[in-house]
């Protein structure tokens, strides 16, 4: 494979800062691509929690001239590495619009921040004049690798420039948009060529994922099922008629995983290691576990978890719609770590007064926490109504801890599902299930237990899914294709 020069922009990468899944892969996958001798640049907003983690930031480039619109004042880039990386890092420092403390999508009331629009617009312009050398960075990537709507505007401007690097726009999450006001397109001055159905306009609101999904030279998402349901009404959210049309341009590569940070036989964050050929310092861990969050400590009682964003999304109607009956009947314990939306905090905190020696509830964000649960459950839970990959179920495979997930996107295609023949064959490595309803996920925890009085068959799962492997390198390679494909594309249309 040739040397590409890529420039991989994100709104978040570990362990900078992280909201979720694309903070793990953007933290993890230049890293990958670097292995395979690509020169990867990371540029990213600079945000008033990541300036403090980043370490040293040992140059400061001024800014030239604006790119299709005025800078604001005093804005610069800064330079650094992403820690415990040889990757180059690019901060786009502009106080006014990313010197906030917290989520940076967020304000502290949970709702997003009312200028959402005009900070990654801004992050877009800095990037476009990035990717054109016109920022006095004396580099010109051949590659902008763009990641979800926050970077959709991407694509989009720098489809208006000749000379221009080729475009490649990953879908980490079909229903996150960027959607705002017409009025938006106006008041952030974008090129008059932008609006247009065939563009950024999206039913009379300007779409930022729309500049991406519409302009990129190659689009792809994050599995390949995935890849396949957005092209669907069903999980196109909007967007699957231009998915259709730019069908000969997705593709869908699943996410690796950074054994780096997560494999129980050297994780600092657990107590105690342990791997596939000895998985049995597990059972010390899940007593660590019961310990941490108050429960009976009790080797005998299967631990279920989950750790998530709480949103409609992972499929937490169908878990409380679904683990009363599973309290009611069985012996079992549940540990839920996860924050989101006000609704599944107080039900999940409900829960855990409701049956305090069966539930514990943590709500936050606690990267700790997250560890000890992928070493200490016996069972993680993914009832996702969808997912486009999902990084938990693959931790929680190398952990031992048998995965439980709804038959769709990433998890379809990285859990085998416990049918006779798969457990007589060993390729089982966890219970997936169909249908989006508390008693199929009901169904599925009970099917789970069943396994689980069978020590021997429950042993050889968690065995089988720890010897699975899902790191980066495969994907980092299918990347590399990908990036052909976007220069071959980009080749072709800028001839015409
Ligand atoms: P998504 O990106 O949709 O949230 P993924 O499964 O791809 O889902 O990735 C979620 C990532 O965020 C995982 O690394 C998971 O451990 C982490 N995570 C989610 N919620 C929390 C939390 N409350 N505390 C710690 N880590 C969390
Ligand atoms: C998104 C998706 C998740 C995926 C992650 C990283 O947040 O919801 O399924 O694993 O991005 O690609």
């Amino acid at each position: 494979m040739p040397t590409h020069k890529i420039l991989f922009a994100a709104s978040e990468a570990h362990p900078l800062i992280k909201t979720g899944g694309l903070g793990d892969v953007a933290g993890s996958l230049p890293i990958a691509l670097q292995a395979q001798r690509q020169e990867v640049c990371i540029i990213m907003p600079a945000y008033h929690d990541l300036i403090i983690r980043a370490g040293k930031l040992t140059r400061i480039h001024p800014m030239l001239a604006g790119f299709h619109a005025n800078l604001p004042k005093g804005m610069r880039l800064l330079e650094g590495t992403l820690p415990n990386s040889k990757i180059k890092l690019w901060l786009v420092d502009a106080p006014a619009y990313f010197d906030r403390p917290g989520n940076p999508y967020l304000n502290p009331q949970g709702t997003d921040w009312p200028d959402n629009a005009q900070r990654f617009a801004l992050f877009a312009r800095v990037v476009a004049a990035v990717a054109m050398n016109k920022a006095g960075l004396a580099w010109q990537p051949d590659i902008v690798h763009c990641n979800d709507w926050q970077c959709g505007l991407i694509p989009a401007l720098l489809s208006l420039e000749t000379a221009r690097p080729a475009t490649v726009f990953t879908v980490h999450n079909l229903a996150y948009q960027g959607l705002f006001p017409a009025e938006t397109f106006a008041a952030l001055n974008l090129p008059a060529s932008l609006w247009g159905v065939d563009s950024l306009e999206f039913y009379g609101q300007v779409s930022f994922i729309k500049g991406g999904l519409a302009h990129a030279d190659m689009i792809s998402t994050v599995s390949p099922t995935y890849a396949q349901e957005i092209r669907t009404p069903a999980y196109g959210c909007g967007l699957e008629g231009l998915l259709n049309h730019r069908a000969e341009r997705l593709t869908g590569i699943l996410n690796g995983a950074d054994y780096t940070h997560w494999d129980p036989q050297h994780d600092p964050l657990i107590p105690h290691h342990y791997n596939a050929q000895s998985p049995h310092n597990k059972a010390d861990n899940k007593a660590a576990l019961q310990t941490r969050v108050g429960l009976p400590v009790a080797a005998d009682i299967p631990v279920f978890a989950i750790i998530s964003r709480l949103v409609e999304q992972k499929g937490i109607d169908l878990l409380l719609g679904s683990l009363p009956e599973l309290l009611r009947h069985h012996k079992v314990q549940f540990i839920m770590l996860g924050n989101g939306e006000p609704r599944f905090e107080k039900a999940f905190s409900a829960l855990a007064d409701q049956y305090p020696t069966q539930v514990a509830t943590k709500i936050g964000f606690n990267e700790e926490l997250a560890h000890l649960i992928e070493s200490g459950a016996d069972s993680f839970v993914m009832p996702s109504f969808f997912e486009p990959c999902g990084l938990n179920q693959i931790y929680s495979l190398r952990y031992g801890t048998v995965p439980i997930v709804r038959r769709t996107g990433g998890l379809a295609d990285t859990v085998v599902d416990a049918t006779p023949e798969a457990l007589t064959n060993h390729t089982a490595t966890g219970i997936v299930f169909n249908e989006a309803t508390p008693p199929a996920l009901l169904t599925a925890f009970e099917r789970a237990l069943a396994l689980y009085q069978q020590p021997a068959r429950w042993q050889q799962m968690v065995v089988t899914g720890m010897k699975q492997d899902f790191s980066w390198k495969h994907s980092a390679k299918q990347y590399l294709a990908l990036y052909q494909r976007a220069v071959a594309w980009k080749e072709k249309d800028v001839q015409m």
